[in-house]
């Protein structure tokens, strides 16, 4: 267990780098899997999420070399393909490593995901869609026994444009014969560097970024070398952390356009943001103005990962603010803990309606999830007094040492280990 003693009142200032992508980081470690060859990823994020699937690859026969924020894999004796229970629980995205084994193995055995609680999270839609490339699917308790001696491409039409289930298919159809199309896909910009891996590593995939993605099964894969993309969720933290605190900090080594969202939100709240090429400077006003009305949507609208933060900020925003959360049904826990800080918000379902505040107070407040807890460190930052962030190893699952990141901006964070 780990505790963030966040001492509030300074603004942020400065020049960090983003950090790699968690969210591309683990499907392109489930394709490297699928590979069969040695895969070197740099710019790899150290998080306990990235750990934990590392941890599951070896289990299933690769063998895993680190050299700082390099990891080298190598996929060519697996020796299951059964998902080990304890880890995949523990993370969700382990569901991606369904469409690789079956792939590889013509079998795959796991069991329900875990990952944070911020809804019921089903992942009906990553087994209809391997479903439909002729996998044979048995669900026995919580266990799931996947069969695909011969997939074969097929249309897969998702209900929702899933971004996992978008990935996962797109792995299961790299081995498949014939071609596969996968309409109303994901959007993310994380699919796209799925798609620059899969092609790198010498399968055929095109249309990522669109809502329609093509598989040509049957490439020849071969070792390679690729790089992780920055990761825009954290970049959009670490502005928004610049935003509450009324800093001036700028995030680079990240794409505007990948945040374009989040950056107009952040204007909306008063702040002055400028691009360049690769990189976005905030200046933030004293007291952020009110957001009249956030909607969370699939990529590229505003993301689900980012609400908590502006829920953060909106709380200590001069006017009311609207936040709808369209993704997940149940991601509003950061709510009653801001409210013990002094927080005036109350949610009806999907909706939060936010009272901004003159001030908040340092309290005792627990992570409920990666980004809630992000965002409490966050309303940390502005408190009048000391806050503490209980279960702080829940964040580290997304930032490589939030409190690293943020001090070297200024921020007077500890961490303690019990
Ligand atoms: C990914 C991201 C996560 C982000 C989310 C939405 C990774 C590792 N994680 O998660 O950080 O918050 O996208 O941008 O990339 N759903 C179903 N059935 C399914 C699959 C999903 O109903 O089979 C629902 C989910 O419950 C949720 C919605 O679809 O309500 C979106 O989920 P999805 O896009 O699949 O998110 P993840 O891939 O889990």
């Amino acid at each position: 267990m780990s505790i963030l003693i966040v001492r509030g009142g300074t603004k942020l200032e400065g020049e960090i780098c983003a950090q790699g992508s968690k969210n591309a980081a683990l499907p392109i470690l489930a394709a490297s899997l699928l590979c069969g060859r040695t895969v070197r990823l740099t710019n790899v994020p150290r998080l306990s999420d990235v750990a934990n699937m590392t941890a599951i690859l070896c289990q299933l026969g690769c063998v895993i070399q680190q050299d700082g924020d390099a990891l080298t894999i190598d996929s060519s004796r697996l020796t299951t393909c059964v998902l080990p229970e304890r880890l995949s629980k523990e993370m969700r995205s382990s569901i991606f490593l369904l469409g690789s084994v079956l792939g590889r193995l013509k079998e795959a055995v796991a069991t329900y995901p875990g990952g944070c609680e911020i809804g019921n999270r089903p992942i009906d839609l990553h087994l209809q869609g391997l479903k439909r490339l002729g996998a044979e699917i048995h669900e026995d308790g919580g266990r799931i026994r996947i069969k695909g001696g011969r997939l074969k491409g097929a249309v897969v039409q998702l209900d929702y444009p899933s971004v996992g289930a978008t990935e996962n298919v797109m792995l299961a159809a790299c081995s498949a014969h014939g071609e596969t199309v996968v309409q109303n896909a994901a959007r993310e910009p994380e699919i796209v560097a799925l798609q620059d891996f899969l092609n790198a590593a010498g399968y055929h995939v095109n249309g990522a970024g669109t809502s329609t993605v093509v598989i040509r099964g049957g490439g020849t894969p071969h070792e390679l070398e690729y790089r992780i993309m920055p990761d825009r969720i954290a970049a959009g933290t670490l502005l928004t952390a610049g935003a509450i605190s009324g800093g001036n900090v700028r995030v680079t080594g990240i794409s505007p356009d990948m945040l374009s969202a989040v950056v107009d939100k952040l204007v909306a709240t008063g702040c002055k943001v400028s691009s360049e090429p690769d990189s976005i400077a905030l200046i933030a006003p004293e007291r952020p103005k009110e957001l009249e009305r956030m909607d969370t949507l699939p990529y590229p609208g505003l993301p689900t990962d980012m609400q908590a933060q502006f829920f953060s900020l909106c709380q200590v925003a001069d006017g009311t603010s609207v936040i709808v959360e369209n993704v997940f049904e149940n991601r509003f826990k950061h709510a009653q803990e801001l409210r013990i800080m002094g927080g005036k918000n109350v949610i009806y379902g999907r909706t939060a309606v936010i009272r901004g505040v003159d001030k908040l107070f340092g309290a005792k407040v627990t992570a409920r999830d990666l980004r809630g807890g992000a965002a409490l460190v966050l309303a940390g930052l502005r408190a009048e007094g000391v806050t503490v962030v209980e279960q702080a190893e829940i964040i580290d699952r997304g930032y490589e040492a939030l409190e690293e990141q943020l001090n070297s901006l200024g921020a007077s964070i500890e961490r303690k280990d019990n």
